[in-house]
């Protein structure tokens, strides 16, 4: 058995060989970005859901020698125009835009006089970003409708370390597939037994922690036939879970109607939810192991960004006066008061970087219809007075919920869960 000092001495060795670098096929740049253009050139939303299909995300920029090395690699890949991960919402007047990675508000920008551009439209309210390369410098960001206009755009994964050996690898983590490990003939088993097969590995059955890292494990099983896995978590308490790894069950992406109580979790890996199942299912599985000494993983704070911040707010639910990011919650004017006030309200609802936006009504007790539309008075689904466990998934990166409470006095109202997908 190795001593202490002799383990402590490899781990040493082993952080210190790891050089910082990026998956095939990406660039890196300034040593902590990882870039690679986006084949072809569309909207805004096609190209950032290319980025997306091999787990990338349009590139997020947050400084001046950024900007300039990005600007620099476009140029020298002969792309004057792209898309950046920056997504602007406009409301009353007052644009806000936030990176595409979840990370908050932008903090550094490169406008161009007059951007962002300010929107007044009640259901056109959202702006997409690009920046162009000159000859010798970066000119400065647009906004603009990124349906109206084709660009070419820039994908980004996080730096991650060479290990030859690890065929997914992503910001810092080697991914190994149940069906895609060496020698092993279960591909699919209990939980116990998964996760002592990750340990034989020197991994874990896998956690995630963030959106980001959710669509990475996406793109690994897109063409695999692999429909299920179980991931790496425990519930210690119905309904609240643990992560086999230790690390800190920091972000979740859970089917809002999921009722089942088991005390695993597994990831649908088309549309990447995660519900509750019992331990003991056979299941397909992935195991993650740390490459490396990356302690600086990033780990994304999801939180920051639930809602663009309402003006003249009489009612929490932000009734025609706010607009709901994914992840977040929409409620109806006054919900939980009783008798509900009599109000026409307009939600608007969005997610970043070309996520589509959906809504899971989870609670639905009304009157009247209520509509979702993608424009004015063209409802695109309606829902009345007692249907739950209905959920809409929107084309693109927004929506609108109308509803007039004018007949739900005694009524409980309704509760929309919105998801970035
Ligand atoms: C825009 O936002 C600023 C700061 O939050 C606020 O002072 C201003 O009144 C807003 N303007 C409009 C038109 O809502
Ligand atoms: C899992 O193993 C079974 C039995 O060996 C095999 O038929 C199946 O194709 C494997 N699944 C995948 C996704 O490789
Ligand atoms: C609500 O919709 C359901 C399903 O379409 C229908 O069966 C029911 O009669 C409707 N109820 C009302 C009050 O319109």
């Amino acid at each position: 058995m190795p001593s202490l000092f002799t383990l402590l001495l490899i781990g040493c060795f082993a952080s210190s060989l790891a050089e910082v670098t990026c998956p095939d096929g990406f660039t890196l740049i300034n040593g902590r970005k990882c870039v690679q253009m986006a084949v072809g050139q569309g909207p805004h939303d096609f190209i950032a859901q290319e980025c997306k299909s091999i787990g990338a995300r349009l590139v997020t920029i947050k400084n001046q020698e950024d900007n300039d090395a990005i600007s620099d690699f476009a140029k020298k890949s002969d792309c004057y125009t792209y898309w950046i991960g920056v997504s602007c919402f406009s409301l009353n007047g007052n644009t806000t835009c936030y990176n595409d990675d979840y990370s908050g508000p932008i903090i550094y920008n490169n406008w161009a006089p007059n951007h962002p551009r300010k929107l007044t439209d009640k259901y056109k309210f959202s702006l997409s970003v690009y920046a162009e390369s000159g000859w010798n410098f970066a000119l400065p960001w647009k906004t603009v409708d990124g349906s109206s206009i084709a660009y070419q755009g820039i994908c980004e994964v996080p730096t991650t370390f060479a290990d030859p050996s690890c065929k997914y690898n992503y910001n810092g983590y080697c991914y190994i597939p149940s069906h895609e490990i060496p020698g092993v003939t279960t591909n699919s088993t209990t939980y116990p037994k998964a996760q002592a097969i990750c340990r034989s590995l020197n991994a874990n059955m896998v956690s995630i922690h963030s959106k980001l890292e959710n669509d990475y494990i996406k793109s690994i099983y897109k063409d695999s036939g692999v429909s299920q896995i179980t991931l790496g978590a425990q519930a210690f308490q119905p309904h609240v879970f643990n992560w086999v790894d230790g690390s800190s069950f920091d972000y979740s992406y859970r089917d809002p109607f999921d009722t089942f109580t088991g005390n695993c979790l597994q990831m649908y890996t088309i549309r990447g939810l995660w519900e509750e199942i019992n331990c003991q299912v056979f299941n397909y599985f992935l195991c993650q192991k740390k490459i490396g000494d990356k302690s600086e993983n990033v780990r994304l704070d999801e939180s920051k960004t639930n809602l663009v911040v309402p003006s003249d707010l009489s009612d929490s639910s932000g009734c025609n006066n706010a607009i709901v990011l994914a992840p977040g919650t929409v409620t109806s004017f006054g919900y939980g008061t009783s008798p509900l006030p009599v109000v026409d309200c307009l939600w608007r609802v969005a997610a970043l970087g070309g996520d589509q936006v959906s809504i899971y009504f989870t609670e639905m007790e009304i009157g009247d219809w209520l509509f979702v539309e993608l424009k004015p008075n063209v409802p695109v689904r309606r829902y009345n007075g007692t249907m739950t466990g209905f959920h809409y998934v929107a084309p693109g990166s927004t929506a609108m919920i109308v509803h007039s409470s004018d007949s739900d006095a005694n009524m409980k109202g309704f509760k929309g869960v919105i998801m970035p997908y």
